[in-house]
């Protein structure tokens, strides 16, 4: 949450700052800004709205300044307005900070600093670590990179942040501490991106901070800290991502590039891993911990969000295949409610992103309890993949819109490739392990078959666009899409949406269905489908109007329901990756003709990095 970049070095700055808080845009949007060390002092523009909004702003005034600093707002404390948009400056206006996070004792810190005289002129947390750093660089005569370090000791909360300062056109300083940050390091030049979207077309070598480690960037090189005044030699990354992969494309939306993405995104996922062949699958990543992995007693996953909806396929899948237990919990409830966890568990977390907090902060938990702990994670070199002791990237390339659709297929891919590498040889023969792994090879040609029904379900939507509720059924595998499919809706286009067990329905839900009730219906010909049609009926009975999803050649429901999709069949373990697909473009298109904004849906974030 929140977008950080900054710049130092010999080129113009604004134009640098605005790019990168475009590609940062997805991390929140509700206000904007940038400083820059201008020969006369700070020059500051930020405002509520969006980044093009500030572009526009900043483009008239012309800040001139080869350092500066930006950020894009997702509000946590304080409303989306001028004064509380980033950057905070301090009260003689010498120093500037832009901050993502939450500073949890900032209502004590307050207090105490506005006890000695200091003003706020702004709702947010961040404010008072503004003043904190001033009073103490008052208090000591320190440099400000001191007088950071050790106002930061005073801080409990989450941060990730950079500062200018007038008095030092050549210092930038960040610092981390549960909220990602990343170092690009150019030739003579330096940036600081709250992920890496902002430096790839500027530098490929980073440095991750981790947490409790700040950075003194100078024109002439950096030097990274802990905040404890330990120096450190940190290494440096190279970075995979492509310029291309967070580019629209031609594309509309991102969300529409990558959904029809997702063919390729499949086979990438795969490469390397699968072979038909030689009936084999090989996970790099896992290789170390497998027996460990294959005689856990339980095998917890953990996640938020789309991911969670993964994670619950990734239960289906393991127990049937492999027969291992798996509980899946949603990442913030595990860390709280001191769980039950110990010798033989296995710790599972997903994460596109791979710096959710609270999928971070179960990580922590599971490691302080000695317990193994596995990362499926797409964003390489983030906090979790770091942190974690194993685990498989998902190789889907940068997701840059907001409600997550690729990285859900991929997740589902690399769940499936768990299972089944879990179940060869013991719980599979090899005949149904090696007919598995063929289906899971055929996949992205059929991926490719279902996105050909992008018009049948542009046609849809107008029906549908005007709906005020939509019920999301399954059963089984395609319990979770139901679930997925009702969060995409309900993400980007406000329709309040619910997905249910179908047979679930008759305990709740049918309480609600009448004519003006859309009830899309996940009826795939696996062993639960004669009960799913039995739902249908009761739903047809009470005049909802059944959009289907059933398997190509089934006309059986056609006189059912209003409206029936055909795609591809598959084993049923891997249907979720072929049913979520028309439900992704009926909520795309949905959204797009009510006038929403698809990319960047109101009061979500990309990476949610506070808690
Ligand atoms: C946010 C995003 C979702 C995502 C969830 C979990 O809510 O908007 O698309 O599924 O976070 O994020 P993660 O990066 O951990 O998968």
């Amino acid at each position: 949450m929140c977008g950080i970049v900054g710049y130092i070095g010999y080129q113009q700055a604004q134009d640098l700052l605005i790019a990168g808080l475009q590609r940062l845009e997805y991390r929140g949007y509700d206000s904007a800004g940038v400083a820059i060390v201008a020969e006369d002092g700070l020059r500051v523009r930020k405002q509520k709205g969006k980044v093009r909004e500030l572009a526009e702003a900043v483009g008239e005034a012309s800040l001139v300044g080869t350092l500066g600093i930006g950020h894009t707002r997702w509000a946590t404390h304080g409303f989306p307005s001028d004064d509380n948009a980033h950057p905070h400056l301090n009260a003689a206006g010498d120093f500037a900070l832009v901050h993502n996070g939450i500073i949890e004792n900032y209502a004590a810190l307050r207090e105490r600093l506005q006890q000695k005289g200091y003003r706020f002129r702004s709702q947010t947390d961040t404010e008072a670590l503004v003043h904190l750093i001033d009073d103490v660089r008052k208090a000591t005569g320190l440099p400000l990179e001191e007088a950071v370090r050790q106002a930061l000791t005073q801080v409990v909360g989450t941060y990730g942040l950079a500062i200018v300062s007038a008095e030092d056109p050549d210092l930038l300083i960040a610092a981390r501490n549960g909220s990602p940050l990343i170092l690009g390091v150019g030739e003579g030049e330096y940036f600081i991106g709250s992920d890496a979207a902002p430096l790839v077309e500027h530098t490929r070598q980073v440095v991750y901070l981790n947490d409790g480690e700040m950075v003194v960037v100078r024109r002439g090189g950096y030097e990274v800290k802990t905040t404890d005044n330990v120096r450190l030699t940190k290494e440096i990354h190279q970075l995979e991502w492509d310029l291309g992969e967070i580019e629209k494309g031609g594309y509309e939306h991102f969300m529409l590039k990558e959904i029809m993405e997702q063919p390729t995104s499949l086979e990438d996922c795969m490469r390397g891993r699968i072979s038909v062949e030689n009936d084999t699958i090989k996970l790099g990543g896992l290789i170390e911990v497998l027996d460990q992995l294959r005689t856990a007693r339980r095998i917890i996953i953990a996640a938020c969000g789309t991911s969670w909806h993964a994670a619950l396929v990734g239960e289906y899948m393991i127990e049937e295949l492999a027969r291992i237990p798996v509980e899946v919990e949603y990442a913030s409830e595990f860390r709280y409610r001191n769980p039950i966890i110990g010798e033989g568990d296995v710790l599972m977390v997903i994460s596109q992103s791979g710096e959710t907090a609270d999928t971070l902060a179960a990580v922590r938990e599971a490691r302080r309890r000695g317990v193994l702990v596995l990362g499926v994670v797409n964003t390489v070199g983030s906090t979790i993949a770091r942190e974690t002791d194993a685990g498989v990237y998902l190789h889907a390339g940068p997701e840059i819109g907001v409600a997550s659709t690729k990285a859900f297929t991929a997740q589902v891919t690399v769940l499936a490739m768990i299972a089944l590498k879990l179940a060869e040889g013991r719980t599979l023969s090899d005949a149904e392990h090696r007919e598995a792994l063929r289906a899971l090879a055929a996949i992205p040609e059929q991926v490719r078959q279902v996105l050909t029904l992008d018009d049948q379900l542009r046609q849809m939507a107008q029906v549908y666009r005007y709906a005020s509720n939509f019920l999301y059924l399954g059963r089984g595998y395609n319990f979770p899409v139901a679930l997925e499919g009702a969060l995409k809706l309900k993400e980007i286009s406000y329709i309040h949406a619910e997905g249910y067990p179908a047979a679930e329905m008759k305990h709740g839900p049918i309480a609600l269905i009448d004519q003006f009730m859309p009830v899309v219906v996940l009826a795939l010909k696996d062993n639960t489908y004669d009960k799913i049609v039995s739902n249908i009926e009761e739903v047809a009975a009470r005049q909802g109007s059944v959009i289907a999803l059933t398997d190509e050649g089934n006309g059986a429901l056609d006189d059912l329901c209003e409206y029936v999709i055909r795609i591809p069949t598959t084993a049923a373990f891997l249907s979720p990756l072929l049913s979520v697909i028309p439900l992704q473009l009926l909520s795309y298109h949905i959204a797009v003709m009510r006038g929403c904004h698809v990319d960047q849906p109101r009061n979500l974030a990309k990476s949610v990095t506070v808690e």
